[in-house]
């Protein structure tokens, strides 16, 4: 299966930043033939122009988030036909830093999950426990629960791809071991198997928090693992590179 490696600017870059984007595009066309597919989600307000400066070169673009609905009065929110508009392939839902900033519960995760996908876009769906959750012995139980909550009901309307990024492990430089992931990872494998039958087995896992090129080689073997969400390391070309380098 091709590994999926997406990069999440979060509230980071500016027109300047085009430039990092330009160099990780000029690499796509060959990572691809390694089998690895690159994204960048940049803020709202570069989507656009970053998806013309990239277009025609396999580096695909997401959104970071949208709201459930199409149009309407909602101030400040973005629809996923907007993102798709504006040249995304791909949009993150569920990010924990929405959930907790935003109180996104999973029925709203769900909701817009289910609006990627009636706009023609592959949602990213973020999932991962807190620290405290993990210290209590509630890890899985917790990232079960945001599956199931969060994830659409059809699995025929579309394709989507789940992303686990412990709370505890993002943007700190704290990574998750090799074995939690693996079993993490596989707690969630075979709940969508059991949930969609063999066609879950297909449905990619990332995983997220603090993903560098040290580290990135080994999280990518670890069974079940079909990518990673990069937030920090992929804020320049070199440090996406780097990442790309290592797994492929
Ligand atoms: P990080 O962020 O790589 O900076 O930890 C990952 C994410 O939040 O997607």
């Amino acid at each position: 299966m091709t590994i999926v490696l997406v990069g999440n600017w979060k509230m980071n870059g500016l027109e300047a930043s085009l430039d990092e984007a330009r160099q990780i595009a000029a690499e796509a066309g060959d990572a691809s033939r390694r089998g690895v597919s690159l994204t960048i989600c940049p803020p709202a307000t570069l989507l656009a122009r970053l998806s013309e400066a990239v277009a025609g070169t396999g580096l695909s673009t997401g959104g970071q988030d949208c709201h459930a609905r199409v149009s309407g009065p909602h101030t400040g929110d973005v629809s996923a036909e907007m993102l798709k508009d504006a040249g995304a392939a791909y949009v993150i839902v569920g990010h924990s830093e929405r959930r907790a900033d935003h109180g996104e519960t999973s029925a709203i995760v769900k909701a817009k999950a289910e609006a990627g996908l009636r706009a023609g876009l592959t949602p990213i769906i973020c999932v991962g426990e807190t620290r405290a959750e993990r210290e209590a012995g509630k890890a899985e139980a917790v990232v079960l629960a945001q599956v199931e909550g969060s994830i659409p009901d059809g699995f025929a309307s579309g394709q989507f791809i789940l992303a686990y990024e412990p709370v505890w492990a993002i943007g700190t430089g704290l990574v998750a071991s090799p074995q939690d992931v693996a079993i993490m990872h596989g707690a969630i494998h075979n709940f969508l198997v059991g949930r969609f039958g063999p066609i879950g087995a297909t449905i990619p896992i990332l995983y997220g928090g603090s993903v560098n090129a040290q580290n990135a080689a080994e999280l990518l073997k670890t069974a079940h693992v079909g990518g990673a969400l990069v937030g920090g390391a992929s804020l320049t070309a070199d440090g996406f590179l780097k990442i790309l380098k290592v797994i492929a």
